[in-house]
């Protein structure tokens, strides 16, 4: 089966960027990217490219080639699903915020809406593809709702977790480690598979993409996530070991990296991961395994979250610690807001947790972030609902440039490791804050040799 027409649900994070290298790799077949947003339709659609609605390094040249061509971006849902032979679902799946699994299921409103709308639009035979990361046996889900229309219909259910991480999603698809395809066992599963298989094998190597069964695949994306979010958490738990015994947590790192079993990657302490996926599909594994009754497993999982909690709560402790048991009326600078350098994605950042809890102590929070905008820093807050927004705007200001940012602060803490931040003129900060100068790196991003030396009294994570 070769597959002419794709209809992407979701222009997102992960369905803009994929659905933009599919169709810059397969000119021939045309893709259709929907959401019902129709603000974000209209960024994807502007002009000038620097106004795309996400910011990932290698996007807008991409998206220039293929937009108009064979890549469409618009808000019809029921057309663009009515023409597609294989529809993505790629819509979010946020943790529930209520009923049962609060907290720790993830919501499946969302894809359960857009099941229901190819199960009302659909005319003839269509694969469809969840891309967004969902549960275990969602796909089961997915398709009692779509065999139960009625209208005799064929659909064939596929798994095709992402793994591209923001920041370097156009990298990440287009040399991925592997491509991951989940399908029925049976020959027109083998079938939707197939035409899957050829779309990415385009430009990917065959032996790099694999085929399991649905559920494998379901369960690998959530199990990929843990596996690096507990490498994170287990490295900024010998961090804090590191802060008291005198050893130095990079240079543990690279000890331990260096061991061919163990590996380098995903070993950088911080001031704890963020992200819309990490907590996201840890809560998810936890909550399964609670389902099943298996508690040693859930609570295995659940530690990492709580390592990962503690992380961010210890940093903002050790701020006012520091700044002699009191934070209330300082100004305190934040740079970098993002959960990651290179996005202007702030989902589970730690930058907000640190603002929520210094701002509990009544400090006066001033943000920089290069990529972040002023919105979004107050929508992250206000979403905690810890305080009024009234409130949240009056302890916390944010600027556009950076030395402003730092003028006559009592302290800076640096919360995402953008690169720009090592390029500052320090001495020129140094001269503009109240002394004594602190800088908490969050990222152990500043030369620290340096930044001694210029007079700040410098913490970084884990030293
Ligand atoms: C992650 C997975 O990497 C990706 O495969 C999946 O598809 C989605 O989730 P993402 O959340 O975009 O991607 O970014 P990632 O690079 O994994 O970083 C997640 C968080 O961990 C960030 O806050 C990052 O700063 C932090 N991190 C990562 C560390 O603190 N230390 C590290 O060594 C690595
Ligand atoms: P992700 O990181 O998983 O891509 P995002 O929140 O960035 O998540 O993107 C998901 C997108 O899906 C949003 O732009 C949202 O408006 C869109 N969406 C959610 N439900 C529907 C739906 N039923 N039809 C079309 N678009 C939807």
């Amino acid at each position: 089966m070769k597959i002419k027409n794709i209809c992407c649900i979701g222009a997102g994070y992960v369905g803009g960027p994929t659905m933009s290298v599919l169709a810059q790799k397969n000119p021939d077949i045309k893709i259709t990217v929907v959401d019902i947003n129709q603000d974000r339709i209209n960024s994807w659609n502007d002009e000038n490219l620097n106004d795309l609605p996400i910011y990932e390094p290698g996007l807008k040249e991409i998206v220039n080639e293929a937009r108009d061509r064979n890549l469409f971006f618009h808000t019809d849902v029921e057309k663009a699903i009515d023409e597609a032979d294989m529809i993505f679902i790629s819509v979010n799946t946020p943790t529930k915020t209520y009923g049962k699994g609060k907290g720790m299921a993830a919501d499946l409103k969302y894809v359960e809406l857009c099941a229901r709308q190819i199960a009302k639009v659909a005319k003839s035979d269509k694969i469809v593809v969840e891309k967004s990361t969902l549960p275990v046996r969602t796909a089961q889900a997915i398709k009692n709702i779509l065999d139960n229309t009625g209208s005799g219909v064929k659909f064939q259910i596929l798994s095709n977790p992402e793994f591209l991480a923001e920041g370097t999603a156009i990298q990440d698809l287009l040399h991925p480690d592997r491509v991951l395809i989940g399908g029925e066992e049976s020959p027109e599963g083998k079938e939707a598979i197939d035409a899957l298989v050829e779309i990415y094998a385009t430009w990917i190597p065959k032996e790099k993409i694999l085929t399991t069964n649905v559920w494998s695949s379901e369960l690998s994306k959530l199990v990929a996530n843990a596996f690096l979010a507990q490498r994170v958490s287990s490295i900024n738990a010998i961090s804090e070991l590191c802060e008291v015994t005198g050893a130095d947590v990079n240079e543990v790192s690279r000890a331990i990296g260096m061991d061919s079993r163990i590996g380098p990657k995903f070993l950088k302490s911080s001031v704890g991961f963020g992200g819309s996926c990490f907590q996201k599909d840890i809560l998810n594994l936890v909550y399964i395994a609670k389902t099943y009754g298996l508690h040693e497993v859930a609570d295995y999982w659940e530690q990492v979250i709580i390592m990962n909690d503690h992380q961010k709560r210890r940093f903002a402790d050790n701020i006012v610690s520091t700044l002699y048991n009191t934070v209330s009326g300082k100004k305190i600078t934040f740079l970098g807001w993002a959960f990651k350098k290179d996005t202007n994605d702030t989902r589970e950042s730690a930058a907000i947790y640190v603002a929520d809890a210094l701002m509990n102590e009544q400090a006066e929070i001033t943000v920089y972030d290069p990529k972040v905008s002023e919105e979004r820093i107050y929508e992250d807050l206000d979403y905690l609902g810890t305080r009024s927004p009234e409130e949240n705007r009056k302890l916390l200001k944010v600027v556009k440039e950076p030395y402003e940012a730092c003028n006559e602060s009592h302290a800076i803490a640096i919360l995402t490791e953008w690169d720009e931040f090592k390029e500052y003129d320090w001495q020129k900060i140094y001269d503009s804050v109240i002394k004594p100068a602190f800088i908490f790196d969050g990222r152990k991003l500043l030369n620290p040799k340096e930044i001694k030396e210029i007079g700040f009294e410098y913490y970084a994570i884990g030293s």
